[in-house]
Formats: C-alpha cells, sequence, structure tokens
C-alpha cells in the first residue's frame, strides 16, 4: 500500500489565497502529504495577491505562472499550458483546486486530461445562473473531479442531481470560515477603524466585482444611486476591486462617487483590516460569494446585490438577505435590516475544522 501522497495546490485569485491557507496549514501537520504550491497569477497586484500570502502566512509559491488578465478563453488556455508543464515535471498523485475561477476549471482540466486525480474544495455550489462565470467553471470542475469536498448540504443535492457518484463526495464544512476562526482574534488588532476615522457599527461596506453588476452600465448605476442614497443616512465604505475600477473609470462614473461627501472610496484591503471592518460594521452590501459566508458567522447583516446565490446556506440560517439591484428593494431591504435582526445559527460543520477533516480523508485514502 502507498505511504505518501504528493499534491500539487493551486490557487490563482484573491478568495483561493483565503482558502488554501488553511488547507496548507493543516497538511503541514502530516508528514504523509508532501505538496508543491502553484500560483496561476490570474490575481497578480500586490493587494490582490502578495498581500494575502504575507498576513495569512501562505508559503511562497513553488512556482507562479505568472498568467495576468485577459478573456476567459485567453486566461484559461494560457493557464492550462502553462500548469501542463509544471504537472509533466513533478510527478504528483492529486491536484487540488478551490472554489470557481478560471483557475480551478483550467487547472482540473490539465490534470484529469493527464489521467492525474482531482481534488475540488468548495464543490457541488450552484446559481443555476449560466450567466455567471463561475457557475460554469463549478459545474465543468465537480464533473471531472474524483474527490469532492461539500461546504453546505445544498452541495450534496446539487452534485447528486448532476450524476456525481456518491462516494466521491464528503460533506467537510467550509476551509474559508477556517480561516476567518483562525484570523478573527488577530484581526481585532487591527488598527483600520481609526485609520479611517470610523466608530464600531456607525458604517456599512460594500463590495461589488461581479460582471453581472459591473459591467453592466444600467445595474452598476442602480447599485451606485441606491449607495447615494444610503450614504446620506450613514457612512460608507467601499473598497473598490480592481474590475470595478476599470469599469468606473470607464463608464465615467468614478467622478460622481467621489462627489458623495460620506463615501469612503479606497484599494482593496488586506484580509486582517477586512476582517476587522466587516465584523465591526452595522451592514455589509455585497455581490461575493466568500462574504456573504463570512457575514453569516460574523453575524453581520448582508444584503447580496443579486436575483441568486450558490451559497443558499446564508439565507436560510445566515444573515444574508439577496435584494437583487432595483433601487427600491435595496433601500426597503437596508431600512428593514436596520431594525430587525434575523434569527440565524452557525450552518453545521463551519466550525473551523473543515481544513482537517479534508486531510484526514486523503489519509485514509493512502
Ligand atoms: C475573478 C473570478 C471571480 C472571483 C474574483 C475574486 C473568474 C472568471 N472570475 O474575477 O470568480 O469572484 O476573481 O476577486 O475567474 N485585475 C487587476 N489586478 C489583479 C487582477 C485583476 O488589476 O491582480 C483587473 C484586470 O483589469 C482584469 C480584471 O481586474 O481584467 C478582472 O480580473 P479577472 O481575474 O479576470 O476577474 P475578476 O473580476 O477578478
Ligand atoms: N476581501 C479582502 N479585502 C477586500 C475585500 C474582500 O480581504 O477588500 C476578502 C473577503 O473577506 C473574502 C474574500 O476576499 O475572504 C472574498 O473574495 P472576493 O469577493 O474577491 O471573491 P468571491 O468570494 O466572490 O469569489
Amino acid at each position: 500500500m502507498k505511504k505518501f501522497m504528493k499534491i500539487i495546490y493551486v490557487a490563482g485569485a484573491r478568495p483561493n489565497f483565503i482558502k488554501i491557507a488553511s488547507i496548507l496549514r493543516a497538511c503541514k501537520k502530516v508528514p504523509d502529504i508532501g505538496s508543491l504550491l502553484v500560483h496561476t497569477g490570474q490575481h497578480y497586484t500586490k493587494n490582490m495577491s502578495k498581500t494575502f500570502f504575507e498576513e495569512l502566512d501562505i508559503p511562497t509559491p513553488d512556482v507562479n505562472l505568472e498568467v495576468g488578465s485577459g478573456s476567459h478563453a485567453h486566461q484559461t488556455a494560457e493557464i492550462m499550458k502553462r500548469f501542463e508543464l509544471v504537472v509533466l515535471k513533478h510527478d504528483c498523485d492529486a491536484v487540488m483546486v478551490v472554489g470557481d475561477v478560471n483557475s480551478t476549471v483550467a487547472c482540473a482540466l490539465v490534470a484529469a486530461k493527464l489521467g492525474i486525480k482531482v481534488i475540488h474544495v468548495e464543490a457541488g455550489l450552484r446559481s443555476y445562473d449560466r450567466t455567471m462565470p463561475e457557475e460554469i467553471n463549478r459545474i465543468l470542475t465537480d464533473a471531472i473531479s474524483d474527490v469532492l469536498f461539500v461546504t453546505e448540504p445544498s452541495g450534496l443535492d446539487n452534485l447528486k442531481r448532476q450524476g456525481i457518484d456518491g462516494t466521491k463526495v464528503h460533506f467537510v464544512g467550509n476551509v474559508m470560515i477556517d480561516t476567518l476562526e483562525h484570523y478573527r482574534e488577530k484581526a481585532t488588532n487591527s488598527p483600520i477603524l481609526d485609520e479611517l476615522n470610523l466608530r464600531a457599527k456607525q458604517y456599512v461596506v460594500i463590495t461589488l466585482h461581479r460582471p453581472n453588476n459591473v459591467d453592466q452600465h444600467e445595474a452598476l448605476i442602480r447599485i451606485l444611486d441606491a449607495l447615494a442614497e444610503i450614504q446620506k443616512e450613514i457612512k460608507i465604505v467601499f473598497p473598490i476591486h480592481p474590475r470595478t475600477v476599470k469599469r468606473l473609470v470607464s463608464d465615467g462614473l468614478m467622478g460622481r462617487l467621489k462627489y458623495l461627501p460620506n463615501m469612503l472610496t479606497t484599494k482593496p484591503f488586506g484580509y486582517l483590516d477586512f476582517l476587522r471592518l466587516m465584523s465591526e460594521s452595522r451592514l455589509v452590501i455585497t455581490d461575493s460569494g466568500g462574504i456573504q459566508e463570512e457575514t453569516t458567522i460574523l453575524g453581520v447583516p448582508c444584503l447580496t446585490v443579486r436575483e441568486n446565490t450558490e451559497r443558499p446556506i446564508t439565507i436560510t440560517e445566515g444573515t444574508n438577505i439577496l435584494v437583487g439591484t432595483d433601487i427600491n428593494r435595496i433601500l426597503s431591504a437596508y431600512r428593514e435590516s436596520l431594525n430587525t435582526t434575523k434569527p440565524t445559527t452557525r450552518p453545521q460543520l463551519w466550525d473551523g475544522k473543515a481544513s482537517e477533516r479534508i486531510v484526514q480523508i486523503l489519509l485514509n485514502s493512502l
């Protein structure tokens, strides 16, 4: 029987770094699993990449594919070409991919075609909205994965519906929450509130980056109009994602934001500052996947400016409410969540130990 497993871990974009941090920490504790960390370079600016490696104690990647930005086909193909060379050079038993970004599907496909096992962490999530590039990535990655680690029960149902063999599927909880629990206390030392002159519970945090919101001019305008109203009542902090910066500039909307007196626009924050900001905020408005989950654990109300979510447990058990992009709907949900507290429970297995369960299952498979 084989006693050692070598895994190539793939991370390419901001949420991947946050997920892989906990998995690598758990794997490091066991001598039977060897690792090679590959950064695809999908995200590359310091505040979208290096900062997370530093703050979350992620080892320097063994390989950086440096693919950078491009169209979906260009970026996915470029990752595949470069990643194939890495897999061919470094003998390995499995490739682990996390989440639903282009790096995830590209590297999974390379491994599957080379006959190497694919491990997918955060499998089974579905928005059932194929206009989301991530939905395509999720369906394809799950279809070719050999081991699928699921964060919430809906994932089990979705994989069953897709005809995935149940023996490959393991409900382990949420590695993004492992990272949150690990760094939660450290984040309380972040000086970000003082630096930005903010008082706890007296500001709202907003993040936006989904193409359906930021690359569609009308949707972007509707969201900005809602924010313009909200900032009349409470300060808003808006760390702007690079995709959104690009769009605000090209659509001539940056000036409009800067004119709002109670709107503080910033560059993306590091993990610890952002965790502190979310924790102390009155409310979060977002279209991020990960932030819907984090606010559920932090007990902070979350208005998601989308019509659907692939993370339904954040609604049924957490603080999340879908509000779409209609200005009146956003404003009434904002007012309602200031006055009411949604009853919540911690989703099953979101206990900070998902990575340990993953490692145990991998060890048992040796
Ligand atoms: C990607 C993921 C998305 C994930 C998000 C997390 C895909 C299809 N999308 O979206 O699922 O939620 O990351 O943040 O994989 N840019 C920079 N610096 C960077 C990276 C990007 O300036 O470090 C700019 C470039 O102009 C680029 C644009 O942002 O064209 C979009 O980047 P890209 O990685 O294509 O998609 P994201 O919107 O970041
Ligand atoms: N995040 C961060 N700084 C920011 C905004 C977000 O550290 O300025 C973190 C956030 O706490 C979460 C992750 O980035 O852990 C979410 O990533 P993103 O929204 O880019 O991607 P998604 O989860 O939607 O795929």
